[in-house]
């Protein structure tokens, strides 16, 4: 069912101060946003507006409490100049799977792929087409109650909001195995793309970075054996170019869609993927012995993120030459070619706008 959608349209477009061919991440955003308010127990059609500021109580209750989940998608251009997105209703899927687990109300179907359809064809402009780039989508929800008390908020928003990209990392990372601090254990809310699951992670980022590295990997909150993810991607580990590995999904660990397709890929082209705990000194043997042969994140800001150095217990583990990566570079090839149309898309996760 189409719920109507009012739209203000901004004056003033701001494209001309977006320069194309240098964009930095997640620091311009288009001339419009979208909203949709719920009150009174249920979701209002919601409205695009320019983008902007908006206003908020001090007593706020996502700011104390923490009911904050947000979501990351893309839209591309096809050959033909049209808009179109990446598997839009798996972000709907996760974003309702977090509202459940933050005790916030699930959003239906309508209201977010109405609110992010109209949104991207008005600013499709905005759509950079340069190699590696695309218009970064970030839908969000949060607690609205002016209220102070820990309960659950009775009004909320959710938002879209869009800014031209390019690369997340522009060159391999370095990361370090976390071995003090934990992201999430049982029973926890590690699947959640909440807000807080990110706040935690800023201190030993910071700590990390001090020594050289770009991330972490969080390994698990019982004995730190076992990778989880790292701090802005899921993980995958590539044995002698043939077998690939990648943390299951216990819970503790984003159920990441370019994490899915990756694996569906993987399949399709005949490699054997398993989804299992991943032991960090079963992975620093195998780097001893150069048999590991590729190591990359995967999210939809990175796509891929190709893993340069692991520092573990204070040494560093270097892989091989990025250049050279059999699985990561095909990988990364594959999903931007189905993502803005240069290749066929064999499992239909094209949603075409024009
Ligand atoms: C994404 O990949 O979309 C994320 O939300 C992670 C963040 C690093 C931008």
């Amino acid at each position: 069912m189409a719920i109507s959608i009012k739209i203000n349209k901004n004056p003033q477009s701001r494209i001309h101060l977006c320069d194309f061919e240098n964009i930095e991440f997640g620091k311009i955003f288009s001339d419009h946003m979208f909203r949709a308010d719920y009150t009174d127990g249920q979701w209002q059609p919601g409205t695009i507006e320019p983008y902007g500021n908006i206003s908020i109580a001090p007593s706020l209750s996502a700011l104390h409490y923490g009911q904050s989940i947000f979501e990351g998608m893309k839209a591309f251009k096809d050959p033909q100049g049209k808009p179109q997105l990446f598997r839009p209703l798996e972000n709907l899927k996760r974003l309702n799977i977090s509202a459940i687990r933050m005790g916030m109300p699930e959003l239906p179907e309508e209201i977010f792929i109405e609110g992010l359809k109209q949104l991207v064809v008005l600013d499709q402009a905005w759509i950079p087409t340069i190699d590696g780039s695309a218009l970064y989508l970030r839908p969000f929800m949060f607690a609205t109650d002016d209220f102070v008390g820990v309960r659950p908020s009775n009004n909320y928003s959710f938002m879209i909001f869009c800014c031209p990209v390019n690369s997340y990392y522009p060159k391999p990372i370095r990361v370090k195995v976390e071995q003090k601090f934990v992201r999430a254990a049982e029973g926890m809310a590690g699947s959640a793309k909440a807000a807080g699951n990110y706040g935690i992670s800023m201190l030993p980022t910071m700590e990390a970075k001090k020594l050289g590295y770009d991330q972490i990997i969080w390994t698990d909150g019982k004995n730190h054996q076992h990778v989880e993810e790292s701090g802005t991607t899921n993980l995958f580990f590539v044995l002698e170019d043939n077998l690939v590995l990648t943390p299951r999904l216990d819970g503790n660990i984003l159920n990441g869609i370019t994490r899915n397709t990756c694996i569906a890929l993987l399949r399709a082209k005949g490699y054997e993927v398993q989804e299992r705990d991943i032991s960090i000194v079963e992975m620093i043997e195998a780097a001893k012995q150069n048999k590991l042969t590729d190591v990359f994140g995967t999210g939809t800001a990175a796509i891929i993120a190709k893993i340069a150095t692991i520092g573990y217990e204070g040494a560093d583990y270097e892989l091989p030459d990025p250049e050279k990566r059999v699985v990561s570079n095909w990988l990364y090839k594959t999903v931007y070619n189905i993502q803005t149309g240069k290749e066929p898309d064999p499992f239909n996760w094209i949603m075409k706008l024009g």
